[in-house]
């Protein structure tokens, strides 16, 4: 790869390519030369960077020659049928879908916990489901200093996390309602103001697990490094613009005080405490929008484990950014030059 590579951003008009492309603005991330690629229906739609606007191209099977990054944010479809070509044209991508996210060959990547794993990439590196990286941010740190048996995990996910289009539904429909008239939903299943309810993915028959919950429990295994993790997970849709909150209850090896969670938390890199017992004020959407940090805190010990060996707690990040772009443009700064 050449010293400044020249990064492509597949999906640059969508949630996540936004703050992809903002967040190689903010981290003073040294590219060469920068492509948006979108759709047809999106190109020549010119979008601003370090000052200037440049112009959307259109997705074809060339928009990757002489690209050295591709930092893929469209679907799962368009990851399946480009990765490859961009591979072969030389680039390194690093994926947002879930296309590649189980492949065994392929590092899914949280740099803070699994950095190493870039080392066995072989064109393709995939950017973690957002609720897991949220999650693990939060766990990791404890995970390494008393080994996590079991999760039980419960999840308010926001409109940000089905993109754009949902955020505006959000918007769109509370607008509706407050003024008494009737919204077709367009985006998600379901009315969406002042409602909540279960993930808008499939759900399996067989397990009664819909696929969210799914890449949770198996991402969760895959970033740690551990199959022998017992996790489960509800994944429930909130009318919240952006920023997932999870309930944790974890059970680990070990008894574990809250106070030493509160502690190694409170020092653990991308994590901010947020724990105010007395003012009970704790980790909320309003709080993480915006910010890359995850914020975590309502922690306390699970009583429904006697052992001691069960703590609960709260986690909200803006799965747009540490649950996405950001994650992604780092993993992007630890490729080798
Ligand atoms: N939102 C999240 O929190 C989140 C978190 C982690 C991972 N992801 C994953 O990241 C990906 C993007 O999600 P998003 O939320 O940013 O979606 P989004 O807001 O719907 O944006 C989708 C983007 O992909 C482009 N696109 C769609 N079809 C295309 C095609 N056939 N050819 C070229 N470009 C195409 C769109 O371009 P046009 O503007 O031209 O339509 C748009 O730029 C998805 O795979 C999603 O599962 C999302």
């Amino acid at each position: 790869m050449s010293k400044s590579p020249v990064v492509a951003i597949l999906g640059a008009t969508g949630a996540i390519g936004v703050e992809v492309v903002q967040c190689l603005e903010r981290r003073r991330f040294p590219l060469s030369a920068r492509r948006l690629l979108a759709s047809a229906r999106s190109a020549g739609r010119r979008l601003p960077f370090a000052g200037r606007e440049q112009p959307v191209e259109e997705l074809t099977e060339h928009a990757f020659d002489g690209v050295d990054v591709a930092i893929f944010a469209a679907g799962g479809s368009e990851s399946r049928q480009f990765a490859p070509l961009a591979v072969r044209a030389g680039a390194v991508v690093i994926d947002n879908s879930s296309a590649f996210r189980m492949q065994a060959d392929v590092p899914l990547m949280v740099p803070e916990i699994n950095g190493a794993e870039i080392a066995r990439h072989r064109g393709i590196i995939a950017n973690p489901n957002c609720v897991a990286v949220i999650g693990a941010m939060a766990l990791w740190p404890l995970h390494t200093r008393n080994p996590i048996r079991r999760i039980v995990a419960a999840t308010y996910q926001a409109a940000s996390g089905a993109g754009a289009a949902a955020m505006e539904e959000l918007r769109e429909s509370t607008r509706a309602s407050l003024e008494g008239r009737s919204y077709e939903p367009r985006v998600l299943p379901h009315p969406y103001a002042f409602n909540v309810f279960s993930h808008n993915t499939p759900v399996d028959p067989d397990s009664g697990y819909n696929e969210e919950e799914t890449k949770i429990m198996q991402e969760t295994r895959k970033i740690f490094g551990d199959e022998s993790i017992r996790v489960t997970a509800t994944c429930i849709r909130v009318p919240v613009l952006r920023a997932h909150g999870i309930t944790l209850n974890v059970e680990f090896e070990r008894p574990f005080a809250p106070a030493d969670a509160r502690e190694i938390l409170g020092a653990a890199p991308g994590v901010k405490l947020v724990d105010d017992v007395a003012r009970n004020y704790f980790p909320m959407p309003a709080d993480a929008s915006g910010h890359d940090r995850v914020l975590a805190g309502r922690i306390r010990r699970d009583l429904s484990d006697p052992t001691g060996r069960s703590l609960a707690l709260f986690v909200v990040g803006d799965q747009l950014l540490k649950g996405a772009a950001p994650n992604a443009v780092q993993i992007a700064e630890a490729l080798p030059r």
